[in-house]
């Protein structure tokens, strides 16, 4: 695969644990364990194709509407990767950021997410987003409300520079597992124009084969911009994008 055509950015709705669980006649929590073996694996692929920023969607301001038990299970999970996977994902030279709305979790937990931030922060190999009690509505409005707070206009600029992921250029290609063809509020400004990519695998069977398969679609997509196909040269997409 040509260095080239390689995203920058990926960006994951990491969809059906649930599922995946159900099938198997397993409590819905142990699709999201299986689902943290698939993210681990994913990073470290990313890592090794040369992508530079990883996002992954892993619970949204609307998951809060799932039953109590399934939702304090999330909670505990991401405690438990906190001290679990950290150690590992700084030896690997990934720099972790959590995306979202903190207010909502627990000081324990927002303790965690701080430490994680602040060990990893030397890191540049892979910008790695956790998106948490992220919304892409949630994170526009916030925006809004701290440039009007500071008195500053509101251009496509200044909000882009106010949003929770402006350390990073947008994604180039988002993907969404297990079969649902939407976004469920995920990067509402930031996917303006990524590459979609659907697959019907439920998340935690999305192995580093399938990452490769998006990738090689990825390759293939000829991104415009908003040209003719005929403008389109890599000068001109460099320039744009
Ligand atoms: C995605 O898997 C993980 C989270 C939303 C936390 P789901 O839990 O939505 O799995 P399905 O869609 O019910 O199969
Ligand atoms: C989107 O999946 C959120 C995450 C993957 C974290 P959902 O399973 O919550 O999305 P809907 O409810 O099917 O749209
Ligand atoms: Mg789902």
């Amino acid at each position: 695969m040509s260095q080239a055509r390689i995203p920058h950015h990926v960006a994951i709705v990491m969809d059906g644990n649930g599922r995946w669980a159900t099938r198997r006649f397993l409590p819905r929590v142990a699709g999201h364990k299986k689902g943290m073996d698939a993210l681990r694996a994913c990073v470290r692929h990313c890592g090794e194709r040369g992508v530079k920023v990883l996002t992954v969607f892993a619970f949204s301001s609307e998951n809060w509407n799932r039953p109590a038990e399934e939702v304090s299970s999330l909670m505990e999970l991401l405690a438990a990767a906190l001290s679990r996977e950290v150690p590992q994902l700084k030896g690997e030279g990934v720099r972790i950021h959590f995306v979202g709305e903190r207010a909502a979790l627990s000081d324990k937990v927002r303790a965690g997410l701080a430490q994680a931030e602040a060990d990893t922060a030397g890191n540049t190999r892979l910008i790695f987003n956790v998106c948490f009690n992220y919304g892409g509505r949630w994170d526009i409005a916030q925006a809004a409300a701290r440039l009007a707070a500071q008195g500053q206009t509101i251009t496509e600029q200044s909000l882009d520079g106010a949003l929770a992921l402006s350390h990073v250029p947008d994604p180039d290609l988002l993907i969404r597992t297990g079969g649902e063809q939407r976004l469920s509020n995920f990067l509402l400004w930031q996917a303006a124009y990524a590459e979609l990519y659907f697959s019907d695998k439920l998340w935690p069977e999305f192995d580093s084969a399938a990452l490769d398969e998006a990738l090689a679609a990825f390759a293939a997509r000829e991104r415009r911009f908003g040209m003719t196909s005929e403008q389109v040269t890599p000068a001109t997409v460099r320039k744009v994008a």
